[in-house]
């Protein structure tokens, strides 16, 4: 599989098109995270849905809570697909094949792409279950390699060193805003809080390290995750406008490792220090996060996709 050519893309993108019928290509694509899948399931209208498995070109996802599939059909009368399940990197997917979705859907006419994540939160503001547009993103491992446009670059998809300061559209943050701020359920019943801010890529699958914690909020990061940043970079090269959200499913655990040698002196001293409780981030709680407000998060997003 050459995913440095533009064939492999087209394949994919032509056997699409013999499932799905012309007029109903959409232009919005939302990518579901963690736990938010559900959105797909509420999709209307004569659905096709397509397993990533029976498409040229992609590899299968693995995680629990992805399914693994395109659905098409219509979100607030409007033709939208989305991605039930996306590739991760820790998935030990090249990061050609983790951003290969969002190529074809260029292809196929996308030119909005809605992402959805489960995230940390690293501001001390936040709460479980606060939405975060994100509004910019450090990606570490971009910055030593691990960048999706590492290699051959596909002219047809965008330039060679394209500007990403400006990925996530504040055109389209605005609507969410206002989307959010017009909806009376969410805000006063559900008490959605809605954030902005900046999302921190890592590649996982371990969680943060006590000082990898201190060091993001040092950075400036409100919230960190293991995706959405290669999927974002490579719709703003093929000129797709970008909104992506971040649901925090836990807040970061901000501490210091219990130091060994502070407790074995006072042991001599005959004293007992305390030995606090390591608390960790697991998975269980992330998807419990997650599936407490997903149903928030899918009536925001369709009220953004109305107002798009
Ligand atoms: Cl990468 N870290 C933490 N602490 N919580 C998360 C996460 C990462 N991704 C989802 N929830």
């Amino acid at each position: 599989m050459n995913l440095d050519s533009v064939e492999l893309y087209h394949e994919a993108a032509d056997f699409i098109k013999t499932k799905v019928s012309k007029q109903n290509l959409p232009k919005i694509a939302i990518i579901c995270g963690s736990g938010l899948g559900g959105l797909a399931d509420t999709i209307e209208g004569e659905r096709v849905v397509l397993k990533y498995t029976e498409i040229p070109g992609f590899v299968t996802s693995t995680v629990q809570g992805h399914a693994g599939q395109f659905v098409f059909g219509k979100l607030s009368g409007k033709d939208v697909v989305c991605m039930q399940g996306r590739f991760h990197s820790y998935e030990g997917h090249h990061q050609k094949q983790v951003v290969f979705p969002v190529r074809v859907l260029r292809l196929l006419g996308v030119d909005t792409l809605i992402v959805t994540n489960a995230a940390g939160g690293l501001n001390k503001n936040f709460n479980v279950g606060d939405v975060m547009l994100i509004n910019d993103h450090l990606s570490l491992p971009g910055l030593v390699g691990v960048n999706p446009l590492v290699g051959k670059n596909i002219d047809e998809f965008g330039a060679r060193f394209p500007a990403v300061n400006d990925v996530y559209s504040l055109e389209l943050r605005k609507i969410a805003a206002r989307a959010w701020l017009k909806n009376p359920f969410l805000v006063d019943e559900r008490k959605l809080v809605l954030r902005e801010g900046t999302y921190a890529w890592i590649v996982g699958p371990c969680y943060e390290t006590d000082v990898e914690c201190r060091m993001l909020h040092n950075l400036e990061c409100d919230v960190v995750g293991m995706s959405t940043v290669p999927e974002s970079i490579i719709a703003k090269q093929c000129g797709m406008r970008v909104l992506a959200f971040s649901l925090v499913t836990d807040i970061v655990k901000f501490g210091y490792p219990a130091r060994a040698l502070d407790i074995v002196q006072a042991e001599l001293k005959g004293q007992t220090i305390e030995t606090p409780k390591v608390a960790e981030t697991t998975h269980e709680e992330v998807l419990a996060a997650a599936a407490a407000r997903a149903l928030d998060l899918q009536i925001l997003v369709k009220d953004i996709v109305r107002d798009i």
